[in-house]
C-alpha cells in the first residue's frame, strides 16, 4: 500500500499511530505530498478529487481518502482492534469525529494565518475557529474522561493527534489550562512509542 503523507498533518498522524500499534508500518511506503486550499500542490487529484492528505493506494481497489475511512479500513484489514463492537463504538466513533472537528479548525487556522494574503485575513473567522476548539476541549474535560482512560482505541489517537498540533502550530492557546483531566491524559499517552516516533515536523 501506499500513503500520501505531509508530516505536519494531525490526519496522517491518526494513520502513523495506527500502523505503529498494530506493527505494520511495513505495510505502508510513504509518499511525500503537499497541498492546500490556495495550491494543490502535489498531492494527485486522481487519488483524491478533494486534494487533501493522507490518501491510501491499496492493492485492491481505488484509493481510500478521509482518515476515518483509512484508519477504519486498515483497523479491519490488520485486526488492530481499535474499533470495540457497539454500542462501545459509537461512542469511539463521536470521540474520533470531535478530535478530528479539533484539528480540521486548527488547520484551518494555520491556513488563514500562513496561506490567505494577509490583507484578507479576518482575526474573528480564527477567533469562531478557536471557540470550536476551545468548547470541543471543555467538553472532553468535564464528560469524556473516563472513555479516554480506557483500552486504547482510534479516539483516542485521534484526540492525541489533535492535541499534538495545537501544541505544534498553535503554542500561543494555552489549552491545557483549567484542564487538568485532558493535560494529564494527553501528556501519558504521548510517552507512546507510537506518539514519540509520530511527532508533527515541518
Ligand atoms: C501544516 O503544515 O500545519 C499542515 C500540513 C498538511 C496538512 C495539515 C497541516
Amino acid at each position: 500500500m501506499h500513503l500520501y503523507y505531509a508530516p505536519a498533518s494531525p490526519f496522517v498522524r491518526k494513520v502513523m499511530v495506527l500502523l505503529h500499534e498494530a506493527g505494520a508500518t511495513d505495510q505502508v511506503t510513504l509518499i511525500p505530498a503537499s497541498g492546500n486550499p490556495l495550491d494543490p500542490g502535489t498531492m494527485p487529484l486522481d487519488r483524491n478529487p478533494l486534494g487533501k492528505i493522507p490518501a491510501l493506494e491499496r492493492d485492491d481497489g481505488p484509493a481510500l481518502y478521509d482518515s476515518r475511512v483509512i484508519c477504519r479500513y486498515l483497523d479491519d484489514r490488520l485486526g488492530a482492534g481499535l474499533y470495540p463492537a457497539a454500542p462501545r463504538l459509537w461512542e469511539v466513533l463521536t470521540l474520533e469525529a470531535t478530535a478530528d472537528g479539533i484539528a480540521d479548525a486548527a488547520v484551518l487556522m494555520r491556513y488563514e494565518g500562513f496561506v490567505r494574503p494577509e490583507p484578507f485575513r479576518s482575526s474573528d473567522w480564527m477567533e469562531g475557529q478557536w471557540a470550536k476548539i476551545d468548547r470541543a476541549l471543555s467538553t472532553l474535560e468535564q464528560r469524556w474522561l473516563s472513555h479516554l482512560n480506557g483500552p486504547i482505541n482510534m479516539g483516542q489517537i485521534a484526540l492525541a493527534a489533535a492535541l499534538g498540533y495545537l501544541d505544534f502550530r498553535h503554542q500561543s492557546r494555552p489549552w491545557r489550562a483549567g484542564r487538568p483531566g485532558l493535560d494529564d491524559w494527553a501528556s501519558h499517552f504521548a510517552l507512546r512509542p507510537s506518539m514519540m516516533t509520530t511527532a508533527p515536523q515541518g
